[in-house]
């Protein structure tokens, strides 16, 4: 395959193109912001690039990374965030499906465009159990200009499938970002703290984001068109959901009994409450992609 790929300078981005060179195929990456694995310096609402782009290189697939995001949110307006996540989505796709070389779409979606403010409010907005949340999850009622303009780009991607059949894969992704964000989950002075409890519930690296692509890149002409959600593989079920909120700790030490002793002598904590769960079993029943990197394995990695 010879994938472009936007957003090649972001950290998902510049992980992936390795990666696929690694894996035998040729990769172009498109982003404004220079980087070691961006071979064009510009922008996805450039049309004229973009055509010129997937014409003049010679592109059979895409994988769409690119966007401005949640950070992005305290920076830009509503209307970059359009130009860019929305628009910028069209000008890929329709230029892919006029070229009529490109057979392939992943676009890189967000699990966030799943959370409306109900959900984040979590145990304090008044939750009895935490919210068990797969491909099926309706109505979404995504909370900010960010996951709004994901869930847009999603519904471009269904259209343009649905009119002109090019494959395409939506990866509702979780965070795998290495800074903390969420201030209503860190944990103070422990940013690793808070990333391992994350892996049970809505985190991966970023290296098994990158594999989810390449996974979703050879599946997307067998698929058609599926939305997936991309996590690591969580121990809980939904019949945990409302202990959960009300004493996370007991429900993972009944999974991981010897997670408390593991924790203390790092002077780690669990979160008290767990507002939402990720799940994505559906990926690696339809396409066989599963997350090496998971809780279990962050408690390997705190025996050794
Ligand atoms: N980081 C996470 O935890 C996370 C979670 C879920 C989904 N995602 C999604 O994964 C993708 C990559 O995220 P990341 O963490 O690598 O972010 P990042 O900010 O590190 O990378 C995004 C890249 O997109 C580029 N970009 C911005 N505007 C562009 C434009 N107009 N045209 C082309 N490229 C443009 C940026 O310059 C940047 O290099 C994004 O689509 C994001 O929404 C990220």
């Amino acid at each position: 395959m010879n994938v472009l790929v936007t957003g090649s300078s972001g950290w998902l981005g510049r992980t992936l193109v390795p990666l696929l060179r690694r894996a035998g195929h040729s990769a172009v990456g498109l982003d404004p912001a220079p980087g070691p694995a961006t071979d064009v310096v510009g922008s996805v609402v450039d049309r004229g690039l973009v055509r010129e782009v997937i014409r003049g290189r010679e592109i059979d697939a895409i994988v769409h990374a690119g966007a401005l995001h949640k950070p992005q949110v305290a920076t830009h307006s509503a209307t970059d965030f359009v130009a860019v996540n929305v628009q910028g989505t069209l000008n890929l796709l329709e230029e892919a499906v006029a070229a009529g070389t490109v057979d392939r779409f992943v676009f890189t979606s967000t699990t966030s465009l799943m959370i409306s403010r109900r959900i984040r409010a979590g145990k304090v907005g008044g939750a009895r159990a935490a919210a068990w949340l797969d491909e099926s999850m309706t109505p979404l009622e995504p909370r900010n200009i960010y996951g709004v303009t994901k869930r847009s780009a999603e519904d471009m991607c269904r259209l343009v499938h649905a009119l002109h059949g090019l494959p395409v894969l939506l990866l509702r992704t979780s965070r795998f970002f290495p800074e903390e964000d969420d201030m209503a989950h860190a944990i103070a002075q422990s940013a690793e703290n808070t990333k391992a409890n994350e892996f049970l519930f809505r985190r991966l690296t970023v290296d098994d984001a990158a594999e989810a692509h390449l996974v979703a890149l050879a599946a997307a002409p067998r698929v058609g068109f599926d939305t997936y959600i991309v996590s690591a593989p969580t121990p809980f079920s939904p019949a945990d959901g409302a202990e959960l909120i009300d004493n996370a700790p007991a429900v993972v030490a009944r999974y991981f009994p010897d997670y408390p002793a593991l924790y203390a002598r790092r002077g780690w904590t669990m979160f008290d409450s767990i507002d939402r769960v990720y799940d994505a079993s559906k990926i690696a029943r339809d396409i066989g992609f599963t997350c090496r990197t998971g809780f279990a394995q962050v408690l390997d990695a705190l025996r050794a």
